[in-house]
């Protein structure tokens, strides 16, 4: 048997111009991995009504990792009308595959590295070397919401907290709430994978981004737990930042960061803002971790106006799967697949038309499989 066993899922759109790009740079990498492919995305909505089939659900809980490429998803009517006629008016509901791997397979970690690469005319400066550790399942992403509020909980909250009587008069259709949770251990565990992360790779600090001064019980729980953990690590330095101000201090000096960690929605926020320092859509990868299972995908969608071109930059792909061969433990192939992007990059020869050039996909990706 191979010694490991890869779920295969292109998805929609682009997610297959660019998984053939890592198809052709695994297979010179020659990695003793079978690859499953799985069915995932718009189609299987519109022939099965879910767009993450139970068997492909089945199938990636008897793998040890996934690459994804990219799923289409459209708005409430539209998931209705393109049904196939026998699904419609049976009440199906469209949900994100992704966000319910996530849930699924519990891929607590979010990691997304951005590197500037030297020679990348889309970097906003050289020297960028940042990696986001963005807890993937709670704070305010976790789905607890209430509209209408009903009266029960209004009376509950009010009897509970003084600062909640300024609401009080409000109808139950005149506000709305969304719940805060964040919890100690999904906060240790996403701040020691941080530290961990740091200490493989030789990053001195990591800092830690919240805003314990406002939001004093959730950020504060998180921002306790950082420092409980930082005691770990003494040779890592541990900074504190106001999500707001890092946001500033990433724009004015982002050489100084490295590895970030934080909860979900300031991860989403400062993930999108590093993505763009170094390149954007076409550079930004991501792993989804769990403790035994995890899912690579890069940032971008399907991009469904370039489906089919193979115009799209697969770097983002690219540098996803260097990711999933670090998460795998084949730290030889990854770093000779980041050294070849790195080297393609830099010579400025095969660019795709978001970095000025008009080289295919598949074009970037032989000339990375060639230099492997
Ligand atoms: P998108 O990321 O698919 O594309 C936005 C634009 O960014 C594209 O039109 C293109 O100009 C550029 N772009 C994206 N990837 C690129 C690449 N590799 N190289 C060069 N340029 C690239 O986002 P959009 O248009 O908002 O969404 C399209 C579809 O993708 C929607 O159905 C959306 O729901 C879905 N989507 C899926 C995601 C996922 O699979 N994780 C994430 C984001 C959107
Ligand atoms: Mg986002």
């Amino acid at each position: 048997m191979a010694k490991y066993q890869i779920a295969w899922m292109p998805g929609d759109g682009i997610g297959n111009d660019v998984m053939e790009a890592a198809e052709i740079v695994l297979e010179r990498l020659d990695l003793d991995a079978v690859y499953h492919h799985a069915d995932i995305g718009w189609e299987f909505w519109c022939k099965e009504g879910d767009p993450l089939p139970q068997r492909t659900v089945d199938l990636l809980k008897s793998c040890d990792c996934a690459l994804f490429g990219a799923i289409t998803s459209k708005p409430k009517e539209e998931c209705e009308k393109e049904l196939v006629p026998e699904l419609q008016n049976k009440g199906l509901q469209y949900s994100s595959p992704i966000v319910r791997l996530r849930q699924e397979f519990n891929l607590s970690i979010n990691l997304r590295p951005c590197k500037a690469y030297p020679g990348n005319p889309l970097n906003y400066r050289e020297g960028i070397d940042l990696v986001v550790f963005r807890e993937n399942t709670e704070d305010l992403y976790s789905g607890v919401e209430f509209h209408p509020v009903e009266k029960e909980i209004m009376a509950f909250l009010n009897d509970h907290h003084p600062r909640m009587k300024r609401f009080a008069h409000h109808a139950p259709q005149d506000l709305a709430i969304t719940l805060r949770i964040i919890t100690r251990a999904a906060s240790q565990k996403i701040i020691r994978a941080a530290f961990e992360y740091a200490k493989k790779h030789g990053y001195p600090t990591v800092t830690v981004v919240e805003k314990p001064n406002v939001l004093r019980e959730t950020s504060g729980l998180f921002v306790r737990q950082a420092r409980a953990i930082a005691q770990e690590y003494p040779d890592i330095e541990l900074w504190e930042t106001n999500i707001d101000a890092m946001c500033m201090w990433l724009v004015k000096n982002p050489e100084n960061y490295g590895v970030m960690v934080t909860s979900n929605m300031f991860g989403d926020i400062i993930s999108d803002l590093s993505a763009q320092l170094v390149g954007g859509l076409g550079f930004s990868a991501s792993g989804n971790i769990g403790d035994d299972f995890a899912v690579f995908e890069p940032t971008h969608g399907s991009a469904p106006k370039y489906a089919g071109l193979y115009k799209t930059n697969p770097m983002a792909m690219l540098i996803t799967t260097k990711l999933m061969l670090d998460y795998l433990g084949e730290a030889d192939r990854a770093q000779q697949l980041e050294s070849a992007i790195k080297r393609v990059i830099s010579s400025g020869k095969l660019r795709t038309y978001d970095m000025g050039g008009s080289s295919t996909t598949l074009d970037v990706a032989r000339g990375v499989r060639d230099l492997l």
